[in-house]
Protein backbone atom coordinates (compact mmCIF):
# COMPACT_ATOMS: atom_id res chain seq x y z
CA UNK A 1 0.00 0.00 0.00
CA UNK A 2 2.84 2.30 0.97
CA UNK A 3 4.45 1.30 -2.38
CA UNK A 4 1.47 2.39 -4.33
CA UNK A 5 0.82 5.39 -2.77
CA UNK A 6 4.31 6.53 -3.42
CA UNK A 7 4.46 5.59 -7.07
CA UNK A 8 0.93 7.64 -7.17
CA UNK A 9 2.54 10.91 -6.01
CA UNK A 10 5.88 10.09 -7.97
CA UNK A 11 3.14 10.39 -10.83
CA UNK A 12 1.29 13.47 -9.87
CA UNK A 13 4.91 15.24 -9.26
CA UNK A 14 5.54 14.29 -12.77
CA UNK A 15 2.68 15.21 -14.72
CA UNK A 16 2.40 18.30 -12.55
CA UNK A 17 6.24 18.99 -13.27
CA UNK A 18 5.35 18.30 -16.90
CA UNK A 19 2.20 20.61 -17.01
CA UNK A 20 4.29 23.45 -15.64
CA UNK A 21 7.28 22.67 -18.61
CA UNK A 22 4.11 23.30 -21.09
CA UNK A 23 2.53 26.28 -19.90
CA UNK A 24 6.57 27.87 -19.25
CA UNK A 25 7.05 26.69 -23.42
CA UNK A 26 3.92 28.07 -24.93
CA UNK A 27 0.90 29.71 -22.88
CA UNK A 28 -1.42 28.66 -25.31
CA UNK A 29 -1.55 25.39 -27.83
CA UNK A 30 -4.56 25.96 -29.46
CA UNK A 31 -4.65 24.57 -32.39
CA UNK A 32 -6.11 27.67 -34.19
CA UNK A 33 -4.58 26.66 -37.61
CA UNK A 34 -7.63 23.90 -37.92
CA UNK A 35 -10.11 26.77 -37.16
CA UNK A 36 -12.45 28.14 -39.64
CA UNK A 37 -12.55 31.60 -39.90
CA UNK A 38 -16.37 32.24 -38.26
CA UNK A 39 -14.70 30.10 -35.34
CA UNK A 40 -11.32 32.03 -35.05
CA UNK A 41 -13.75 35.87 -35.37
CA UNK A 42 -15.29 36.04 -32.22
CA UNK A 43 -11.58 34.92 -30.40
CA UNK A 44 -9.84 37.99 -32.23
CA UNK A 45 -7.94 40.07 -29.86
CA UNK A 46 -6.56 43.16 -31.22
CA UNK A 47 -4.84 46.66 -30.33
CA UNK A 48 -8.08 48.95 -30.48
CA UNK A 49 -10.97 46.81 -30.58
CA UNK A 50 -13.11 45.95 -33.73
CA UNK A 51 -10.40 47.61 -35.38
CA UNK A 52 -7.25 45.92 -37.55
CA UNK A 53 -4.48 48.32 -37.30
CA UNK A 54 -1.53 47.83 -39.60
CA UNK A 55 1.88 49.37 -40.31
CA UNK A 56 3.41 50.41 -43.04
CA UNK A 57 6.56 51.71 -45.28
CA UNK A 58 4.64 53.33 -48.39
CA UNK A 59 7.91 53.75 -50.66
CA UNK A 60 7.97 50.20 -52.31
CA UNK A 61 5.61 50.28 -55.36
CA UNK A 62 3.96 48.14 -56.10
CA UNK A 63 3.62 46.59 -52.57
CA UNK A 64 2.81 50.12 -51.12
CA UNK A 65 2.72 53.55 -52.57
CA UNK A 66 1.24 57.09 -52.85
CA UNK A 67 -0.84 57.32 -55.91
CA UNK A 68 -2.69 60.52 -56.75
CA UNK A 69 -6.20 61.36 -57.42
CA UNK A 70 -6.69 64.76 -58.76
CA UNK A 71 -3.21 65.53 -57.46
CA UNK A 72 -3.79 64.68 -53.78
CA UNK A 73 -1.49 61.97 -52.45
CA UNK A 74 -3.45 58.59 -51.56
CA UNK A 75 -2.08 55.39 -50.47
CA UNK A 76 -2.11 52.46 -52.69
CA UNK A 77 -0.57 49.45 -53.52
CA UNK A 78 -1.25 45.51 -53.25
CA UNK A 79 -0.61 44.96 -49.48
CA UNK A 80 -3.08 48.08 -49.18
CA UNK A 81 -5.61 46.49 -50.95
CA UNK A 82 -4.56 43.02 -49.27
CA UNK A 83 -4.73 44.74 -45.90
CA UNK A 84 -8.63 46.08 -46.67
CA UNK A 85 -9.37 42.53 -47.93
CA UNK A 86 -8.42 41.24 -44.63
CA UNK A 87 -9.48 43.85 -42.42
CA UNK A 88 -13.79 43.10 -44.50
CA UNK A 89 -12.82 39.21 -43.93
CA UNK A 90 -12.33 39.20 -40.46
CA UNK A 91 -15.40 42.06 -39.51
CA UNK A 92 -12.89 44.52 -38.74
CA UNK A 93 -12.43 48.16 -39.57
CA UNK A 94 -8.72 48.86 -41.02
CA UNK A 95 -6.66 51.58 -39.74
CA UNK A 96 -3.57 52.06 -41.75
CA UNK A 97 -0.19 53.90 -40.33
CA UNK A 98 2.45 54.89 -42.39
CA UNK A 99 5.81 54.94 -41.24
CA UNK A 100 9.23 54.82 -42.30
CA UNK A 101 10.55 50.84 -42.99
CA UNK A 102 12.42 50.55 -39.40
CA UNK A 103 9.69 51.93 -37.44
CA UNK A 104 7.49 49.27 -38.55
CA UNK A 105 9.32 46.61 -37.29
CA UNK A 106 9.25 48.34 -33.72
CA UNK A 107 5.78 49.34 -33.92
CA UNK A 108 4.63 45.65 -34.20
CA UNK A 109 7.84 44.38 -32.08
CA UNK A 110 6.25 46.85 -29.30
CA UNK A 111 2.02 45.47 -29.96
CA UNK A 112 1.60 48.56 -30.75
CA UNK A 113 -0.24 47.36 -34.31
CA UNK A 114 -2.03 44.21 -35.06
CA UNK A 115 0.20 43.43 -38.81
CA UNK A 116 2.52 45.07 -40.19
CA UNK A 117 2.14 45.08 -43.98
CA UNK A 118 5.23 46.25 -45.90
CA UNK A 119 6.86 43.53 -48.20
CA UNK A 120 8.64 41.75 -45.37
CA UNK A 121 10.86 38.64 -45.89
CA UNK A 122 10.89 36.13 -43.23
CA UNK A 123 14.06 37.19 -41.92
CA UNK A 124 14.44 34.52 -38.94
CA UNK A 125 16.26 37.08 -37.29
CA UNK A 126 13.01 38.94 -37.24
CA UNK A 127 11.36 35.54 -35.39
CA UNK A 128 11.58 37.21 -31.95
CA UNK A 129 9.80 40.13 -32.04
CA UNK A 130 6.95 39.04 -34.29
CA UNK A 131 5.41 35.71 -35.82
CA UNK A 132 5.34 35.67 -40.02
CA UNK A 133 1.87 34.81 -41.99
CA UNK A 134 2.68 32.18 -44.92
CA UNK A 135 4.22 33.08 -48.30
CA UNK A 136 1.82 35.65 -50.49
CA UNK A 137 4.50 37.15 -52.96
CA UNK A 138 7.89 36.43 -54.26
CA UNK A 139 9.85 39.59 -55.84
CA UNK A 140 13.56 38.26 -56.07
CA UNK A 141 16.74 40.93 -55.02
CA UNK A 142 18.85 42.68 -57.13
CA UNK A 143 21.47 45.22 -57.51
CA UNK A 144 20.53 48.34 -59.05
CA UNK A 145 22.31 50.76 -61.19
CA UNK A 146 22.24 53.83 -63.21
CA UNK A 147 22.21 52.92 -67.45
CA UNK A 148 25.43 55.14 -67.07
CA UNK A 149 27.21 53.28 -64.77
CA UNK A 150 25.80 49.85 -65.65
CA UNK A 151 29.98 48.83 -67.43
CA UNK A 152 31.59 49.42 -63.62
CA UNK A 153 29.80 46.54 -62.75
CA UNK A 154 30.19 43.50 -65.34
CA UNK A 155 29.67 41.32 -62.19
CA UNK A 156 28.55 41.80 -59.05
CA UNK A 157 32.21 41.26 -56.87
CA UNK A 158 33.15 44.77 -59.00
CA UNK A 159 30.73 46.75 -56.55
CA UNK A 160 32.94 45.84 -53.72
CA UNK A 161 35.28 48.48 -54.26
CA UNK A 162 36.39 51.29 -51.44
CA UNK A 163 35.26 53.76 -53.74
CA UNK A 164 31.70 52.89 -54.41
CA UNK A 165 28.70 54.25 -52.43
CA UNK A 166 26.16 51.68 -52.49
CA UNK A 167 22.54 52.21 -50.97
CA UNK A 168 20.26 49.66 -48.67
CA UNK A 169 17.12 50.76 -46.75
CA UNK A 170 17.29 51.02 -42.90
CA UNK A 171 16.36 47.92 -41.10
CA UNK A 172 15.88 45.84 -44.15
CA UNK A 173 17.22 42.23 -45.55
CA UNK A 174 19.23 44.61 -48.42
CA UNK A 175 21.30 45.58 -46.10
CA UNK A 176 22.27 42.73 -44.95
CA UNK A 177 23.43 42.09 -48.63
CA UNK A 178 25.18 44.68 -48.74
CA UNK A 179 27.32 44.19 -46.24
CA UNK A 180 27.56 40.65 -47.43
CA UNK A 181 28.21 41.40 -51.25
CA UNK A 182 29.76 44.53 -50.80
CA UNK A 183 31.14 44.86 -47.25
CA UNK A 184 34.33 46.86 -48.72
CA UNK A 185 31.92 49.71 -50.45
CA UNK A 186 30.87 52.91 -48.28
CA UNK A 187 27.41 51.37 -47.40
CA UNK A 188 24.55 54.37 -47.43
CA UNK A 189 21.64 53.54 -45.39
CA UNK A 190 18.67 55.45 -46.02
CA UNK A 191 15.27 55.45 -44.06
CA UNK A 192 13.04 55.26 -47.68
CA UNK A 193 13.09 52.89 -51.08
CA UNK A 194 12.17 56.24 -52.88
CA UNK A 195 15.25 57.99 -51.24
CA UNK A 196 17.80 55.57 -52.69
CA UNK A 197 16.30 55.54 -55.77
CA UNK A 198 15.94 60.11 -56.05
CA UNK A 199 20.15 59.51 -54.84
CA UNK A 200 20.75 56.64 -57.62
CA UNK A 201 19.71 59.40 -60.07
CA UNK A 202 21.32 62.45 -58.54
CA UNK A 203 24.69 59.96 -58.30
CA UNK A 204 25.29 60.41 -54.94
CA UNK A 205 24.80 56.67 -55.10
CA UNK A 206 26.70 54.07 -57.49
CA UNK A 207 24.53 51.29 -56.55
CA UNK A 208 21.86 50.01 -54.14
CA UNK A 209 20.95 46.58 -53.13
CA UNK A 210 16.56 46.66 -53.93
CA UNK A 211 13.86 43.54 -54.16
CA UNK A 212 13.72 43.16 -57.67
CA UNK A 213 10.06 44.22 -58.36
CA UNK A 214 10.13 46.83 -57.07
CA UNK A 215 13.25 48.19 -58.35
CA UNK A 216 11.78 47.35 -61.78
CA UNK A 217 8.60 48.93 -61.07
CA UNK A 218 10.53 52.53 -60.63
CA UNK A 219 12.89 51.42 -63.58
CA UNK A 220 9.03 52.45 -65.34
CA UNK A 221 8.97 55.64 -64.15
CA UNK A 222 12.71 56.33 -63.86
CA UNK A 223 14.07 54.80 -67.17
CA UNK A 224 18.06 56.12 -65.97
CA UNK A 225 17.64 52.86 -63.41
CA UNK A 226 19.38 50.03 -64.56
CA UNK A 227 18.52 46.45 -62.38
CA UNK A 228 21.62 44.91 -63.42
CA UNK A 229 22.41 42.00 -61.24
CA UNK A 230 20.03 39.40 -59.35
CA UNK A 231 21.77 38.28 -55.60
CA UNK A 232 20.81 35.50 -53.79
CA UNK A 233 19.03 35.61 -50.92
CA UNK A 234 17.68 32.87 -48.82
CA UNK A 235 14.67 33.55 -47.28
CA UNK A 236 12.83 34.26 -50.38
CA UNK A 237 9.49 35.11 -50.81
CA UNK A 238 7.30 38.23 -48.80
CA UNK A 239 5.18 37.44 -45.67
CA UNK A 240 2.79 39.82 -43.44
CA UNK A 241 4.53 40.26 -40.47
CA UNK A 242 1.49 39.59 -37.58
CA UNK A 243 2.05 40.73 -33.63
CA UNK A 244 3.91 38.07 -31.62
CA UNK A 245 1.37 34.56 -30.00
CA UNK A 246 -1.30 36.26 -31.60
CA UNK A 247 -2.30 32.78 -32.50
CA UNK A 248 -6.09 33.70 -33.68
CA UNK A 249 -4.87 36.43 -36.09
CA UNK A 250 -1.97 34.71 -37.26
CA UNK A 251 -4.50 31.71 -37.95
CA UNK A 252 -7.12 34.20 -39.37
CA UNK A 253 -5.25 36.02 -41.48
CA UNK A 254 -3.72 32.91 -43.04
CA UNK A 255 -6.68 31.50 -43.81
CA UNK A 256 -7.68 34.51 -45.73
CA UNK A 257 -4.31 35.05 -47.38
CA UNK A 258 -5.02 31.01 -49.10
CA UNK A 259 -8.51 32.35 -50.46
CA UNK A 260 -6.65 35.49 -51.84
CA UNK A 261 -4.27 33.28 -53.28
CA UNK A 262 -6.54 30.22 -54.38
CA UNK A 263 -9.21 32.36 -55.85
CA UNK A 264 -7.13 34.97 -58.26
CA UNK A 265 -8.46 38.19 -55.52
CA UNK A 266 -4.86 38.71 -54.86
CA UNK A 267 -3.70 38.26 -58.32
CA UNK A 268 -6.12 41.06 -59.18
CA UNK A 269 -4.75 43.19 -56.04
CA UNK A 270 -1.14 42.60 -58.22
CA UNK A 271 -2.61 44.07 -61.44
CA UNK A 272 -4.23 46.81 -60.32
CA UNK A 273 -0.98 47.93 -58.24
CA UNK A 274 1.18 47.68 -60.98
CA UNK A 275 -1.15 49.96 -63.46
CA UNK A 276 -1.26 52.89 -60.69
CA UNK A 277 2.46 52.07 -60.07
CA UNK A 278 2.99 53.07 -63.54
CA UNK A 279 0.68 56.42 -63.49
CA UNK A 280 1.09 59.06 -61.39
CA UNK A 281 2.62 58.01 -58.43
CA UNK A 282 3.66 60.29 -55.22
CA UNK A 283 7.53 60.48 -55.00
CA UNK A 284 8.47 63.82 -53.10
CA UNK A 285 9.07 63.77 -49.99
CA UNK A 286 7.30 62.16 -46.87
CA UNK A 287 7.29 63.46 -43.77
CA UNK A 288 8.82 61.88 -40.53
CA UNK A 289 5.40 60.13 -40.03
CA UNK A 290 5.41 58.48 -43.75
CA UNK A 291 2.85 60.90 -44.75
CA UNK A 292 3.58 63.39 -47.65
CA UNK A 293 4.97 66.49 -47.23
CA UNK A 294 4.43 68.43 -50.73
CA UNK A 295 2.88 67.10 -54.36
CA UNK A 296 4.97 66.14 -56.71
CA UNK A 297 4.12 64.43 -59.96
CA UNK A 298 6.50 61.79 -60.88
CA UNK A 299 7.33 61.90 -64.36
CA UNK A 300 5.44 59.61 -67.18
CA UNK A 301 6.40 58.30 -70.49
N1 LIG B 1 11.83 42.65 -48.01
C1 LIG B 1 12.73 43.55 -47.34
C2 LIG B 1 12.75 43.32 -45.85
O1 LIG B 1 11.86 42.71 -45.33
C3 LIG B 1 12.46 44.99 -47.64
C4 LIG B 1 11.09 45.45 -47.35
C5 LIG B 1 10.96 46.94 -47.48
N2 LIG B 1 9.60 47.36 -47.43
C6 LIG B 1 9.16 48.62 -47.58
N3 LIG B 1 7.88 48.83 -47.56
N4 LIG B 1 10.00 49.58 -47.77
O2 LIG B 1 13.65 43.74 -45.17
Amino acid sequence: MKKFFALTLCACLLLSLLAGCNTEQAQDDTDYASMSLEELKPLLNTVKEGTLTVATSPDFAPYEFYTLEDGVPKLAGFDMSLAQYIADQLGLTLEIVPMDFDGTINELGAKRCDLSMAGYSPDPAREKSMDFSDVYYTGGQSFVTVQDKADLFPSLADANKAEYHIGAQMGSIQYGLAQENTPDADIVQLPKVTDIIAELISGKLDGAFIESVVAETYAKNYPELKVLHPVPYDAEGSVIGVSKGNGPLLAAVNKVLATALADGTFAGFVEEANILASGNTYEGLLGENGQPTEATEAPTE
